[in-house]
C-alpha cells in the first residue's frame, strides 16, 4: 500500500562546506529524510561521503539518514553505516552478489534495508527478496550525478514496482531517485511511488522549505 509521500532531499547538492548547516536547514525545511549519497569510485565514477561525514552529521537532524550506498562490496560499509547513525542503508542489486544475505545483515542491526536498481535493471531481479526489504529505490537516473534528466522510461517500472509490492503484501517504500522536481512528481507520484528523493530541486532553489512543500503539494494531489 502506498503511504503518505516521504520527501528526501539528497545533500550530493548541498554546500558540502557548510554541510551540518545544509542538513540542519532541510530538516527545519520539514524535509521527512535526509539522503546521504555515498559513491565509491568503482561502482560509479565519483568519490562522494563516508561513514565518517555520517557520524559528523548525525547531530544536526533527528530524521531519518537515507543512506544510498553506490560502492561495489557495500556488506563492508553496513556495520560502519549502522555504527554511524544511519537509519535506512540502501545497496544496489547490481553490486551484490548473495543480496539476500546482505539485505539480512542491515536488519540484523536493526536498521531498515534497502535495494537500488539502477534504470536498465529489471524489477523482476527483486522479487524473491522482498521478505527482507523495507525500502525499494528505483533509480530514475544512472547514478553518479545530481542534476540530470529524469529518464520517462523509468514511469513504467514505478507502475511496475508498485503492483510486485501489491501483490506481495509488502509494505517496503516505494523510493524514486534522479530529476525528481516540480515538472517530474506528478508522474512519478501518479505511477506509484511513496518516497522522493530530490538534490538540485530542494538545494538549488533559494528557499529549501518552498522548494520542499511545493514537491509534496504536487505529489499528494497527484497520486
Ligand atoms: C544520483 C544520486 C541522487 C542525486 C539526485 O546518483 O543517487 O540522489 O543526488 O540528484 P537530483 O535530484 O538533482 O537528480
Ligand atoms: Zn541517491
Amino acid at each position: 500500500m502506498k503511504k503518505d509521500t516521504v520527501i528526501a532531499p539528497s545533500i550530493l547538492s548541498a554546500d558540502f562546506a557548510r554541510l551540518g548547516e545544509e542538513i540542519k536547514a532541510i530538516d527545519d525545511g520539514g524535509c521527512d529524510w535526509v539522503h546521504f549519497d555515498v559513491m565509491d569510485g568503482s561502482f560509479v565514477p565519483p568519490i562522494t561521503i563516508g561513514d565518517n561525514i555520517c557520524s559528523a552529521i548525525r547531530s544536526y537532524t533527528d530524521k531519518p539518514i537515507d543512506v544510498h550506498l553506490m560502492v561495489n562490496h557495500p556488506d563492508t560499509q553496513v556495520e560502519s553505516f549502522a555504527k554511524a547513525g544511519a537509519d535506512i542503508i540502501t545497496v544496489h542489486q547490481e553490486a551484490c552478489v548473495h543480496l539476500e544475505r546482505t539485505l539480512q545483515l542491515i536488519r540484523s542491526y536493526g536498521k531498515k534495508a534497502g535495494v537500488s536498481l539502477n534504470p536498465s535493471t529489471p524489477v523482476s531481479t527483486i522479487k524473491n527478496v522482498l521478505h527482507c526489504t523495507d525500502l525499494v529505490l528505483l533509480m530514475s537516473v544512472n547514478p553518479g550525478y545530481g542534476g540530470q534528466s529524469y529518464i520517462h522510461a523509468v514511469t513504467d517500472k514505478i507502475r511496475e514496482a508498485r503492483q510486485m509490492l501489491d501483490d506481495a503484501g509488502s509494505d517496503a517504500w516505494l523510493e524514486v531517485d534522479g530529476g525528481v522536481n516540480i515538472k517530474t512528481v506528478e508522474e512519478v507520484a501518479a505511477a506509484g511511488a511513496d518516497a522522493l528523493v530530490a538534490g538540485s530541486a530542494v538545494y538549488g532553489a533559494n528557499d529549501y522549505a518552498k522548494a520542499i512543500k511545493d514537491i509534496r503539494d504536487l505529489a499528494n494531489n497527484a497520486s
